[in-house]
């Protein structure tokens, strides 16, 4: 399978695919065993803070378990959050990293310039982009802020950032960005927000998000129909969800709703395989029962 034809042809025929992303190596085989018993196409995905901050190692080692247990009719695998400056405010070297994803056989890879002005993430995202697509590598980007992995969670009330619409992807800018910045997808700040990743408060339950979906609808629109990106997957109301699937969303990341239950099985029972099975389960949930799409292969694939 082609990423790029794959999230194509997601969006044409108004589904989704979930990228489930990796923080601990031994969820991989469940994850993929989930995708592959509900008939759907999927990614596997890490992100540059799950090696820095959980016990993914490194984009390597997550590409050679993938590689142990994947099944190219139903599985992808993508680089997640590249980002310039990271949740930390940390300078990250972008290049070499997406090079090392390159080398190691990811099919997509994302660059997160959404805290550089829009120019320099304009600059940087052209940048990446001419080097994946000369591997034949897709790559999606992010204009806007999805707020969460920072220290302090979101910094503030969930209905005072949707209130306030805080960081949302402004229609003008991401025209500008999906003529010019070369990406193929574009991950959009729309009133999902990511799980906390800092430590202490991970563990927590997320609020439940809603989404603009009128503010979707413009965005496509904007970027003349670019794929657009859902980060913070986990506790969107699910009746967005399937809104934001009609009105042009084509990927959702899912982090948080898989990584809780690995983390409490390995806390009560210190055992990988019973840790693994909670892994499999909650991923057969969100295909089946949150995204309503089992067998949507057929229309992907
Ligand atoms: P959640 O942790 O909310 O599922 O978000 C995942 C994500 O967006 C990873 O990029």
């Amino acid at each position: 399978m082609n990423a790029i034809d794959v999230i194509k042809k997601a969006q044409a025929n108004k589904t989704i695919v979930p990228a489930f992303n990796i923080p601990y190596l031994p969820m991989v085989k469940p994850v993929i065993e989930a995708i592959c018993d509900e008939d759907c196409v999927a990614m596997v995905q890490v992100a540059r803070l799950e090696w820095e901050k959980f016990e993914s190692k490194s984009l390597e080692a997550v590409a050679e378990e993938y590689f142990k247990y994947y099944d190219p009719d139903f599985t992808l695998l993508h680089l997640d959050h590249v980002p310039a400056i990271d949740e930390d405010l940390q300078t990250v070297d972008v290049i070499p990293i997406i090079e090392r994803a390159l080398d190691a056989g990811y099919q997509s890879v994302m660059v997160d310039g959404s805290r550089l002005s829009l120019k320099d993430n304009i600059s940087l995202t052209q940048e990446v982009s001419a080097l994946s697509h000369s591997k034949g590598v897709a790559v999606e980007a992010e204009l806007g802020a999805v707020a969460g992995h920072e220290k302090d969670g979101i910094g503030m009330s969930y209905e005072e950032l949707f209130r306030t619409r805080k960081g949302f992807t402004k229609p003008e800018e991401a025209k500008q960005f999906a003529k010019q910045s070369g990406c193929d997808w574009l991950s959009v700040a729309v009133g999902s927000i990511h799980g906390s990743i800092a430590e202490g408060i991970r563990d927590q339950k997320k609020p439940e998000a809603r989404l603009d979906i009128e503010h979707i609808a413009k965005l496509k629109d904007a970027t003349n129909n670019m794929p657009l990106v859902l980060h913070g997957g986990t506790g969107i109301s699910q009746s967005y969800i399937l809104d934001a699937v009609q009105n042009g969303i084509a990927k959702i990341n899912i982090a948080t709703d898989i990584r809780q239950p690995y983390e409490a099985a390995m806390k009560e029972y210190g055992d990988i395989e019973l840790a693994r099975e909670q892994v499999y389960l909650k991923t057969r949930w969100v295909i089946h029962d949150f995204l309503k799409i089992t067998g949507n292969r057929n229309l992907i694939g």
